[in-house]
């Protein structure tokens, strides 16, 4: 079913029309720095607000009501896929995702199905129907999943990391068994994302949170190829972004795929990224999450300079990652509307 949306102006960008002014939204832009998302989150735990669809789309448009952004992007999280495949992550509070058993073994990677979609991500599929009732065209709305090797770095890892070295042991002791998990976890996202489409998002994004971790060849073993088929099969439905942080050395690779838009972090900058994408793509980035603490008349300079610095308009305003809990509202709207004021 196709809808009006009255800003289109992220879709234009993906579209390769001209605009006046780049898109802007952020990353984990419904997040703990909102105090309307403070209140929710004081009832409900993390996967409960997931898993009910009004609470998941009041969340979601929240952003859209108190920032101004171009787009709204899903509340999930990218471990719902896991959960879907008989691995149970909980969310423990004050230290992020959790299990219990991590997947070690062969009989465990044996034991990791390959769900149907539409029944166990059901309640992701209501609360994109609800969000866009919510939305009533103001926006598009963003659909997302995690890249099969940020997914396997947690299933493995069993929790947060800051290097995934058991993640990466796994693969390089056993790399038949980390492929045959790979590819149970890019079945399941390409069906996922599918029916996320189906559902009404409008686009959709692929957080490689952890392929920064791999050297590039290892990159190309066991992170590009997984992610490359998701985009194959999901850029002849809709529009693809791919945000892999600190993976500016893939950039280059990623670029002949069809994706319609690359993320990039802040360590890499806008005329290296131009470089390695032979300006072919449309970038998406790269602000320092940590820069929103500056004062509100220095984000606005280096607001500029930012968009400056991507020359073209072939660019979507982002953060280089997620918002942090302690960035004050008035410092995020005032880079959301830094970009809204800047004419081409
Ligand atoms: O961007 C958005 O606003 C949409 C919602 C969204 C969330 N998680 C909500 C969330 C998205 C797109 C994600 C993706 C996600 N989840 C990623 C990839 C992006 C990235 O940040 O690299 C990853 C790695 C996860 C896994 C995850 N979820 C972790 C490691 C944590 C704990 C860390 C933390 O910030 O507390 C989460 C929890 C999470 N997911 C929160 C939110 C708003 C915070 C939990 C809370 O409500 O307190």
């Amino acid at each position: 079913m196709s809808k009006t949306i009255q800003n289109d102006i992220l879709l234009k960008v993906l579209n390769n029309e001209t605009v006046s002014r780049p898109p802007v939204w952020m990353m984990r832009q419904a997040g703990r720095y909102l105090p309307e998302f403070m209140a929710i989150r004081e009832k409900y735990d993390f996967f409960t607000r997931c898993r009910t669809p009004e609470l998941a789309a009041e969340i979601t448009v929240q952003p859209v009501d108190i920032i101004g952004v171009d787009a709204a992007i899903l509340f999930s999280d990218i471990l719902v896929v896991p959960q879907a495949m008989n691995i149970p992550f909980v969310m423990k509070e004050n230290q992020g995702p959790w299990l219990d058993a991590p997947i070690r073994t062969q009989k465990d990677v044996e034991e990791v199905i390959v769900p149907n979609v539409h029944e166990t991500l059901k309640y992701v599929l209501d609360a994109i129907h609800l969000t866009n009732e919510k939305l009533a065209g103001r926006v598009p709305l963003i659909g997302f999943a995690g890249s099969p090797w940020t997914i396997l770095c947690y299933t493995v890892e069993g929790k947060g990391s800051k290097n995934f070295d058991i993640a990466k042991g796994f693969c390089f002791t056993n790399p038949d068994l980390a492929h045959t998990l790979l590819q149970k976890i890019t079945d399941t996202t390409i069906a996922y994302l599918k029916a996320q489409v189906e559902a009404g998002v409008d686009v959709v994004q692929v957080f490689d949170s952890w392929g920064g971790m791999l050297s590039f060849d290892d990159y190309m073993i066991f992170s590009w190829p997984y992610i490359k088929q998701i985009v194959d099969e999901l850029s002849t439905i809709t529009k693809v972004i791919v945000f892999a942080k600190g993976c500016w050395f893939a950039l280059h690779e990623m670029a002949k795929s069809p994706v319609s838009a690359l993320g990039i972090d802040w360590t890499c900058p806008p005329h290296v990224a131009r470089e390695l994408t032979d300006n072919k793509v449309v970038l998406q980035g790269n602000f320092d999450p940590a820069r929103l603490l500056s004062p509100i008349e220095e984000i606005q300079v280096e607001v500029e300079k930012m968009i400056q610095a991507f020359s073209g308009q072939n660019y979507i305003a982002n953060l280089g990652h997620g918002i942090l809990p302690n960035i004050p509202v008035s410092h995020a709207k005032a880079f959301v509307d830094a970009v809204k004021n800047y004419r081409y």
